[in-house]
């Protein structure tokens, strides 16, 4: 199997961050580090879609978007709304949905993240789909109930998961230098892996795990253990990757791996 097919995936989550200057010298210094760029994705806001696409037409670099609408994948009275089809026209392959951001500052709950994931698939575009729990049900115990809950509703009536990432990012572990312990991690990736499996066992066969990233405070420093780990296909990262330098060593790490099967 070639290398660059086992690399694990790098999504970069710029928020609302940036600049079209900002963004082209930081696009230039990546595209001039010489680094695999496999499998790594940009996620910028709306604003900078087009600045980013035509610096990455060239390369191997993936783009996608923040959010889309829940409303429709094509088009219609929907003041301030993006479509997925409007995201696949300016260049985009893949869409984050449900971030905890969002679910948090926009109320948005498991149906709108569900009609936006059919709305992401309509337009043929792959899903990063956000699931994590926040503090207090860590603290609790619920966390693997809450988070299995997140991914049955999100997924409702999706047929298969093909299309689809799944993002596991602790709300307690973003932006919070916290970062969730190797234990945690593999324990929530372990069980995510399981309950997809059980979801689509009737109407799919597996022959690779699906795949989960992780995301929360990763940065260039614990980037390397976190790939490391059973049941992790990939990163998000928020912070760190608007820093070119933090940014090109987390794909350097990442691309130093060996052994490890990242589908
Ligand atoms: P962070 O953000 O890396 O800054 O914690 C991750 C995210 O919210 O996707």
């Amino acid at each position: 199997m070639e290398t660059k097919n086992n690399l694990s995936l790098i999504v970069a989550n710029w928020k609302m961050n940036q600049t079209i200057s900002t963004v082209n010298s930081f696009l230039d210094q990546l595209l001039l580090s010489k680094l695999n760029l496999s499998n790594v994705i940009i996620c910028p806001s709306y604003t900078l879609l087009s600045t980013v696409k035509n610096k990455l037409n060239e390369s191997n670099v993936s783009m996608g978007a923040q959010d889309c609408s829940s409303f429709a994948y094509d088009n219609g009275a929907y003041t301030g709304d993006i479509s997925t089809n409007m995201l696949k026209d300016i260049g985009c392959d893949y869409v984050i949905i449900g971030h905890s951001e969002r679910r948090k500052n926009h109320l948005e709950d498991d149906d709108t993240i569900n009609n936006k994931i059919k709305n992401a698939h309509k337009a043929g575009l792959k899903v990063i789909l956000c699931v994590g729990e926040n503090l207090n049900d860590r603290e609790n115990g619920n966390y693997l109930q809450t988070v299995a809950h997140q991914l049955i509703n999100g997924l409702a009536d999706i047929p298969n998961i093909d299309n689809i990432i799944i993002a596991y990012e602790p709300v307690w572990a973003i932006g919070t230098s916290k970062v969730a312990s190797e234990q945690q991690i593999e324990e929530m990736h372990e069980f995510l892996t399981k309950t997809i499996k059980d979801l689509y066992l009737t109407s799919q066969v597996f022959d690779q795990i699906p795949k989960i990233i992780y995301g929360g405070s990763v940065n260039q420093e614990n980037a390397a253990k976190i790939l490391a780990l059973n049941y992790v296909s990939g990163l998000l990262v928020g912070g760190a990757s608007l820093n070119i330098e933090k940014f090109c060593k987390i794909i350097l790490e990442r691309n130093t791996i060996k052994g490890k099967s990242c589908n």
